[in-house]
């Protein structure tokens, strides 16, 4: 192992980016393979509790700690049909889903969503159905979950089951209606026209939920960021939030682009957030909208056509795709750029939950923890408070996408009411420890208090059914802080995350 020139961090509690919004930390159920059905509920494991709802996988979900969930889709939404998912079972119909070319049995609906999301404390944001769905149906959703009774749908509510409110606070405007792909799909006049409405009659309803805009469904869109610009300038006053999706990957086995994929996540909040800032100068207006990348995730390996059609199955296998190290280290630095970015982005969803591009397994009644599961974990559990401008001198390297970048991609929070910072550190180099110096600079902490790493010599390497805890995140000695600064060492191809106390 060879050892590259030293790197230095200054830490300063005072240089703050943004508070952090706990909805950073969110995730994407949506009916599609095995998410739903097989994942979440599963009446027929010996894991099902009362309501069908897997004990195991509720329990793994819990220590992921999602702050709010999006549901139920996705593709899927765009053809939903919300009523199909209420009332008595066996009375719902069975239906042919063609986003997924699946069997869709409607067993898990609204209300069975409703109290998942009790049950993992975990705020729901529900999307509507501007594919196939009109703004009357998007209206309707809203009476059911938020009105009080004595009304049609807030009386089908109470009769099966609760009579109080909801209150569903967070709503998507349909999904990724720019793509070609999308049922019902739209142009940026046409979407933005439609969002607008259904906005207007959700708002009706209830005038306290939060509305999320369908913005671009990755920076590669041929419509991006026009698509952005025109949807927001027609519904600008009516929503709080503006979506983003981005899938990303490996395909050429370029590791050390990959691995810095962080700087084109940056340049597309970037490029997003100058259109925000746009819009709201050319409107006029004093009302914000912020940032929600309510898809996110690494996704290329089970992307073929194979990989997407159900064959009008129920809960057919669909892009169950096996996480690696180096995919661990991506998701690592995903969520330390929306720290980085807390400024303007203030929802993001890990897409998806459970075995379809997910962190958790399962195989029958037993579940398996994905390499990406130990980042997701640690960030959600350490990042609390602000999020902290921190200035790096780090190595450098070379890649073929994104030129020459730094070998260490950092984040910090500082939580002044607990007196605790959280500090996160990949360190992308395939080959060289880095040795670091955190400097702290407005305020000296008495220890570190806990670390842990993620880290291996093999990028490929993944958990599996047969070797199921071949990487997962361990706890190392905290170091020192000797003179003002703290000392250690980061191995190549690792995540380090540091608590510190002050
Ligand atoms: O998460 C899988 C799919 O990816 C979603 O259904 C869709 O919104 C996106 O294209």
């Amino acid at each position: 192992m060879s050892q590259s020139s030293p790197a230095r961090l200054y830490i300063d509690t005072k240089r703050v980016v943004s508070e952090i919004s706990p909805l950073l930390f969110s995730g994407f159920a949506e009916h599609m393979g095995r998410c739903i059905y097989q994942g979440i509920y599963d009446p027929a494991s010996k894991h099902a509790d009362q309501n069908g709802l897997r004990k195991d996988v509720l329990a793994a979900l819990r220590a992921l700690d999602f702050r709010s969930m999006r549901y139920p889709g996705g593709n899927f939404l765009s053809g939903y049909r919300w009523e199909d998912g209420i009332g008595p079972k066996d009375q719902r119909p069975r239906r042919r889903e063609l986003a997924w070319q699946s069997i869709e049995t409607n067993q898990f609906g609204t209300d069975e969503f409703l109290q998942f999301c009790s049950e993992i404390n975990t705020e729901p944001m529900l999307g509507v159905n501007l594919g196939t769905g009109g703004i009357q149906d998007a209206a309707n959703l809203v009476e059911y979950c938020n009105a009080p009774t004595g009304t049609h749908y807030s009386d089908l509510r109470a009769e099966y089951g609760q009579r109080n409110p909801y209150g569903v606070r967070y709503w998507c405007l349909g999904n990724e209606m720019d793509g070609p792909w999308q049922i019902g799909h739209l142009d940026a006049v046409e979407y933005g026209k439609k969002a607008r409405e259904a906005a207007k009659l959700m708002r009706w309803h209830d005038d306290s939920i939060e509305l999320v805009l369908c913005g671009s469904s990755s920076s590669q869109m041929p419509t991006y960021p026009e698509w952005d610009r025109v949807a927001l300038e027609f519904c600008w006053e009516k929503v709080n939030y503006h979506s983003m999706h981005y899938y990303a990957g490996n395909p050429n086995d370029d590791t050390p682009s990959y691995l810095a994929l962080s700087a084109a996540l940056e340049d597309y909040v970037d490029t997003l957030a100058g259109v925000l800032r746009y819009v709201k100068a050319k409107t006029r207006s004093k009302h914000d909208v912020y940032l929600s990348w309510d898809e996110w995730n690494v996704w290329y390996k089970a992307r073929e056509s194979s990989d997407l059609r159900g064959n009008w199955a129920e809960a057919p296998h669909l892009i169950e795709e096996i996480y690696n190290l180096e995919d661990a280290l991506v998701v690592a630095q995903w969520l330390s750029v929306f720290l980085r970015k807390a400024d303007v982005l203030k929802i993001a969803c890990l897409a998806q939950i459970v075995n379809v591009i997910a962190p958790i397994l399962t195989r029958g009644d037993e579940l398996l923890q994905q390499a990406t599961f130990y980042p997701i974990k640690v960030f959600s559990q350490m990042a609390r408070g602000d999020s902290l401008d921190v200035l790096v001198e780090s190595p450098r390297y070379e890649t073929s996408e994104y030129g020459d970048m730094p070998l260490l991609d950092v984040s910090a929070t500082h939580d002044a009411a607990g007196a605790v910072s959280a500090i996160f550190i990949v360190n992308r180099s395939q080959n060289d420890d880095v040795p670091v110096e955190i400097n702290w600079q407005d305020a000296m902490p008495t220890r570190v208090a806990s670390a842990c790493q993620l880290a291996g010599d093999d990028p490929k390497a993944a958990n599996s059914w047969d070797n199921p805890h071949q990487l997962s995140t361990q706890a190392i000695d905290p170091p020192p802080i000797v003179d003002g600064a703290t000392e250690l060492r980061l191995p190549p191809l690792s995540f380090t995350a540091l608590e510190v106390k002050f």
